[in-house]
């Protein structure tokens, strides 16, 4: 059932609609080239919201309670059922990001990511990947879901980020997804492309079954395939600053504290742990 009233807007409406995009309000020059002067060069952009790796069960309380809000929108049981955390949330190689409201705490959005560091991805258990990603460090996200509206579009442009950039830092080759029609729409929008070249719909067990595109998206690459195709998303991934999407948050090492507490750190050399070199 499709209740959702508000049409599909793409990445760059989404963009030109929350004045994200280039300082003039374009976002690629006529002749398909950034215009790369001073005014374009990598500047804050403060978003109405914060997006965070949940690391509390608290956190994730509020991340489950939007999955299981998005997916009632279409399937109800499916709703019901994502209503309590998953053993997967709390996994060593899974993270969840959480968007939330700066004013109102409501969480907005949320997205999973796996990696298959220590184990395969869970949609390995149904599908043979090409060889190609064989041995590659690989991702995969699920239970991506945002508040209904354009409220939720930026969010999700914002959680899309937050995943290109942890990705990267992790050293992912590939994130993988497995998406239902219409639903894979947005994933082709922001560069996903197809991991099978027959596009074929494939049976996902951790889905009940039911039959899901398999899209790729090369992590390292994007800045390039960005640019080449003069992309809306390209200023809003790399050449905004956006203080409010953290993605190392949970980082427990001496430069992610507050940095008020630098002067006292410096008094407290003995427990800094930083090598020799
Ligand atoms: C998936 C999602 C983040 C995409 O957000 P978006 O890019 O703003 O796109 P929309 O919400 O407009 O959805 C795009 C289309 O897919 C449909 N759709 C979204 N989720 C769907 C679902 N679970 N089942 C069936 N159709 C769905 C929408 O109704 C819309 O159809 P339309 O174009 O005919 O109106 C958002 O729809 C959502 O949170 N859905 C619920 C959770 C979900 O299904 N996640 C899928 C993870 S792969």
């Amino acid at each position: 059932m499709n209740v959702n009233p508000h049409p599909r807007s793409s990445p760059s409406e989404v963009l030109a609609a929350h004045g994200s995009q280039g300082e003039t309000g374009t976002t690629v020059s006529q002749t398909g080239a950034f215009p790369f002067t001073s005014a374009t060069q990598p500047k804050r952009a403060d978003l109405p919201f914060t997006v965070r790796i949940v690391r509390t069960d608290e956190q994730l309380e509020r991340a489950v309670r939007i999955r299981s809000e998005a997916y009632s929108r279409h399937l109800p049981p499916l709703g019901e059922l994502l209503g309590t955390p998953e053993t997967i949330d709390r996994k060593s190689d899974a993270i969840v990001f959480l968007a939330e409201g700066k004013i109102d705490e409501e969480p907005l959005g949320t997205i999973r990511i796996q990696t298959n560091f220590d184990t395969p991805l869970p949609l390995e258990d149904s599908i043979k990947l090409p060889d190609e990603y064989k041995g590659r460090p690989l991702a995969g996200v699920s239970r991506l879901a945002i508040k209904a509206g354009p409220r939720g579009r930026l969010v999700k442009l914002a959680l899309f980020k937050a995943l290109h950039r942890y990705c990267l830092a992790k050293q992912v080759e590939w994130i993988l997804i497995g998406a239902r029609p219409p639903i894979e729409q947005s994933y082709l929008d922001l560069g996903f492309t197809d991991t099978f070249a027959d596009k074929q719909l494939r049976p996902l067990s951790t889905a009940a079954g039911i039959p899901h595109r398999i899209l790729s998206f090369h992590v390292f690459s994007a800045e390039r395939r960005w640019y080449d195709l003069s992309h809306p998303l390209y200023l809003f991934m790399g050449n905004r600053f956006h203080p409010d999407i953290e993605i190392f948050s949970s980082v427990n090492n001496m430069w992610a504290r507050p940095r008020t507490r630098g002067k006292r750190l410096r008094q407290e050399k003995k427990h800094i742990e930083v090598p020799i070199v």
